[in-house]
């Protein structure tokens, strides 16, 4: 029994807990066509309530020939929906079509270059037949023999790189098409979702504000929402939306922690008087996390003590707002990916992340997530919709611990001082210099080392400052962003010049990973 559609997604990824499905998903958003990543269980019923047009299987750590590793129910290969299996996607449907896998002699990882050996409307554009392109491959497994009813499409030096059904429009690459060094992969997903799926470019953020606008009108009715405001795009856009859903009806709470960057807390209480009306609550408790943090020197134990202590306070100012029935939160959707990982997907906490989502449970509010189905880029969009200016939408990515993370070893109020101080030349001079927007996040780091250093004809020993710049697409990975030496060398100069506290400054030219962005 068919039922009834609540929700069209043209494209379902299910996760085989790859380490790129989110990349699978930029990749089809970009192309102007919404998708959501799900897990493989139950998929006939998901099928049944989305309608998708095609489905994709991602990539993922098991051996498909092993007994207890994830399969899908192996109806969807009768539903008459375009599939792409990618990399641990393409070995699996391979083996529950009655194909062969097998650990490969060595494992493949890297970029590679595959040659096409039967014409294909996956590969259109992309090769020619018998020439080749360059891929990204990372796996430890391979195809030896394709199932019944299946071509081999393409091969790589060491083994079957895609393969597709004779008649059914089933495909399997054996490399990562959503990775930027499969060159041409772009054009294969585009080459699936619009050509294979015939998928219409209809995903527009102003159709998800008007569709949002009406969610919440209709689910809040004439009841109170509270919405934790950090000053951040993710909890601006959020409040932004839902005042423009429920007017007053919203009421804002910013916890100023004292770990802002300088005037931070001055900026977001006049930014957001003078583009929205609803009410907000700033308390300031800057004194009472620095007293806790007072000579905790373990990263964990930072970023602990202050969650703990922001529920503390936002519980409390909560408590105050009479009739509030629901807790806005600017969960995003790399957020919902990840509670979403396949089960008995194992993953290491790297940090404990705090931000103003995700806190109070004990308050009996109900949630209300209006960005779940949006990537960081597609929020932006969304505040410039909604009128917000581009120092609100453009503004990077800020750690809900904030400065504590940026200062290793004991905080105190007087490093606090310097951070700001230094933190505030550095922005200003890549705003300066254009460079502000070209990067995705730039912040400078107080390390807990002092050096000897000359000041005229004085000798200093002072503290270093570190600054970092990266470019990322969602900070899941990023790569050094370098300045030229003129600016570097100019910008070394007014730190060293103006800061009093500071004689020496490193350039951090780590990549994530192996690091990760901030350095706590
Ligand atoms: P890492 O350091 O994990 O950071 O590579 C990835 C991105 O997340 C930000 N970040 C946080 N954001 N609460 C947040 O809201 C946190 O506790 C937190 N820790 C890191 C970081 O600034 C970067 O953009």
């Amino acid at each position: 029994m068919i039922k009834k559609n609540k929700k069209f997604v043209p494209i379902l990824v299910l996760d085989f807990g790859s380490q790129t499905t989110q990349l699978i998903l930029r990749r089809i958003r970009d192309l102007g066509v919404y998708c959501e990543v799900t897990s493989h269980h139950n998929i006939i019923k998901k099928i049944e309530e989305f309608q998708p047009k095609g489905i994709i299987f991602s990539g993922g750590p098991s051996s498909a020939f092993d007994k207890f590793s994830p399969k899908v129910d192996s109806k969807v290969f009768k539903a008459k929906i375009p599939i792409l299996g990618i990399c641990y996607g393409m070995q699996m449907l391979c083996v529950q079509l009655k194909g062969k896998v097998k650990k490969t002699r060595k494992r493949e990882f890297g970029k590679a270059h595959i040659k096409l050996l039967n014409k294909s409307p996956i590969f259109k554009g992309i090769i020619k037949l018998n020439s080749s392109t360059q891929v990204w491959m990372s796996h430890g497994d391979e195809v030896v023999k394709v199932p019944v009813g299946f071509d081999v499409i393409a091969r790589s030096d060491n083994n079957i790189a895609a393969m597709s059904h004779k008649k059914k429009k089933i495909y399997g690459v054996q490399f990562h098409p959503e990775v930027i060094h499969t060159l041409k992969g772009k054009q294969l997903i585009r080459n699936f979702i619009l050509d294979i799926c015939k998928i219409k470019r209809e995903w527009k953020i102003n159709n998800f504000l008007k569709e949002q606008l009406n969610v919440i009108k209709n689910k809040v009715e004439k009841n109170k929402v509270i919405c934790g405001l950090s000053g951040g795009v993710d909890s601006s856009v959020v409040a932004a939306l839902i005042n423009k859903a429920i007017g007053n009806q919203l009421t804002c709470i910013f916890v100023d922690h004292g770990l802002l960057r300088k005037d931070e807390e001055k900026e977001v209480l006049l930014n957001f008087k003078k583009y929205t009306d609803c009410k907000i609550i700033h308390v300031n408790a800057r004194k009472i996390f620095l007293k806790k943090l007072q000579g905790v020197k373990d990263p964990e134990r930072k970023r602990k003590i202050i969650g703990k202590e922001f529920i503390k306070i936002f519980e409390i100012e909560a408590k105050k707002i009479k009739n509030a029935k629901f807790l806005a939160q600017g969960t995003l959707y790399p957020d919902v990916i990840e509670s979403k990982k396949i089960q008995g997907s194992k993953l290491k906490v790297i940090k404990s992340h705090h931000n103003v989502g995700g806190l109070p449970k004990k308050l009996n509010l109900k949630l209300l997530e209006p960005l779940r189905e949006l990537f960081k880029d597609e929020v932006r969009t969304l505040g410039k919709e909604l009128g917000l200016p581009n120092d609100i939408i453009m503004r990077h990515p800020f750690p809900g611990p904030g400065l504590a993370i940026r200062i290793p070893g004991e905080i105190t109020a007087k490093k606090i001082n310097i951070l700001k101080k230094v933190d505030h030349i550095y922005i200003n001079e890549l705003k300066k210099h254009n460079l502000y927007s070209k990067i995705w996040q730039a912040f400078c780091v107080l390390l807990p080392i002092k050096s000897v250093g000359v000041m005229g004809d004085s000798r200093s020993y002072e503290l270093t400052v570190s600054v970092r710049a990266i470019t990322s697409k969602d900070g899941m990975t990023a790569e050094v962003f370098y300045f030229s030496e003129k600016f570097i060398q100019s910008l070394v100069g007014k730190i060293v010049g103006q800061v009093k506290g500071v004689n020496r400054v490193l350039y951090d030219i780590t990549s994530k990973p192996p690091a990760t962005i901030e350095w706590e």
